[in-house]
């Protein structure tokens, strides 16, 4: 058995050193250009993400968080209206329905951490305008074509938040494709990272996607005319010109996060104490992506100390606490049973396509070991 190692939960500067001389070539052309905002390479950029989604229209915006909320914002969503989403998301899923005036309503996950879509009709009201399903950790929500039926029916909008999957497929269609409109985050560590925030909005609808372009840059159409009220959540140009490169190596970096994803499969399986994400084979439906290798386990918190003595770096998704957890934001008496339960034992272990095997193989050895 291998001693010693140090294992990172995400190693950045391992994966600038690979495509370092493409990556200052990229920045130097487009700052030698002297083009920052909105400038032609964000256009590529768009078009480029569009077709690679499965999408009419894709929006740079500043960061996934601006993609929501711009989202909601151009559907006309406000005070008023409900939103029913999962707890087990990154806050801006949550939080950016609280900042345009509607309320978050919350339905339970499956056993694939996502939204229970059977779950939603129950807490359809009169004043439900949308549903956030999340397809989180590089998996689209399960059963997400039986949503947007139920959306159908009830006369709702199926915005995604996609964050984490881009490039994941259900049943032959894109995340981010399913409803009005999908969100995306490049923020460093997703599975198309910039170097540093940046977003995008998807969507087939013209108008939707001309009202979500005005939104990002103060309301403005073509020219200086103000069209509407607005804000600025645009998308740096040298983001857009990095991302332009970065998504060509992108089915390369998830075909490498599937192999890996599989190991972890294959060889932790055997444990009975664990719970591991489904193996998504090529001929399912589920393509997955594995923006992260989420897992549950018994006496998580006893395994995370161990594997950190052994120099693994392990993460709890949101530091340990579904978004009904913060007890600052005054959702206490929202009751979640899955949700809870797997925020007892859920846990992330390192991967990414730089990782070594070698470094895999530690972390499943020391895993072996800590339940032997
Ligand atoms: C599920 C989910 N939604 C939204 C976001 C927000 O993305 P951003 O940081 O680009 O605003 C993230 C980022 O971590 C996320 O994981």
């Amino acid at each position: 058995m291998i001693e010693n190692l140090k294992v990172r939960f995400f190693d950045y500067p391992l994966q600038f050193k690979k495509y370092e001389k493409k990556y200052m070539e990229v920045i130097k052309r487009t700052f030698e250009k002297g083009a920052y905002i909105l400038g032609e390479d964000l256009e590529v950029f768009e078009k480029n993400l569009a077709k690679f989604v499965g999408a009419k229209y894709a929006i740079g915006v500043g960061n996934c968080t601006d993609a929501l909320l711009l989202s909601l914002l151009a559907a006309g969503i406000g005070p008023g209206d409900e939103v029913i989403s999962v707890s087990h998301t990154f806050i801006a899923t949550i939080e950016v329905i609280k900042f345009v005036g509607a309320t978050p309503v919350f339905v339970d996950i499956s056993d694939d951490h996502n939204m229970n879509v059977d779950l939603v009709e129950a807490v359809i009201t009169p004043r439900t305008k949308a549903v956030f399903p999340v397809s989180l950790n590089g998996r689209i929500c399960g059963n997400i074509d039986k949503l947007v039926k139920i959306a159908k029916r009830h006369n709702l909008l199926v915005i995604e938040d996609a964050a984490q999957s881009l490039g994941a497929i259900y049943k032959g269609k894109g995340a981010g494709t399913f409803g009005l409109a999908g969100c995306f985050s490049f923020y460093p560590a997703k599975l198309l990272g910039s170097f540093g925030d940046a977003g995008a909005v998807v969507t087939d609808d013209k108008k939707f996607a001309e009202k979500v372009r005005m939104l990002r840059n103060h309301g403005k159409g073509e020219g200086a005319d103000i069209k509407l009220w607005g804000l600025n959540c645009r998308m740096d140009n040298v983001h857009a010109a990095i991302l332009n490169f970065k998504l060509k190596k992108l089915p390369e970096w998830i075909k490498r996060r599937r192999k890996i994803a599989k190991i972890y499969n294959d060889e932790l399986s055997d444990i009975k104490e664990l719970k591991l994400p489904p193996t998504s084979a090529e001929h399912d439906d589920h393509y997955d992506v594995f923006q992260n290798y989420e897992i549950e386990g018994e006496r998580r918190d006893e395994l995370v100390t161990y594997l950190k003595s052994k120099g693994i770096e392990v993460s709890l998704p949101w530091g340990g606490k579904g978004v009904h957890q913060f007890n600052a934001l005054g959702l206490a008496k929202v009751r979640l049973s899955r949700t809870e339960e797997l925020f007892k034992k859920v846990m992330m272990l390192p991967l990414y396509p730089e990782i070594k095997k070698e470094h895999v193989k530690y972390v499943i050895d020391y895993i072996h070991k800590f339940y032997k």
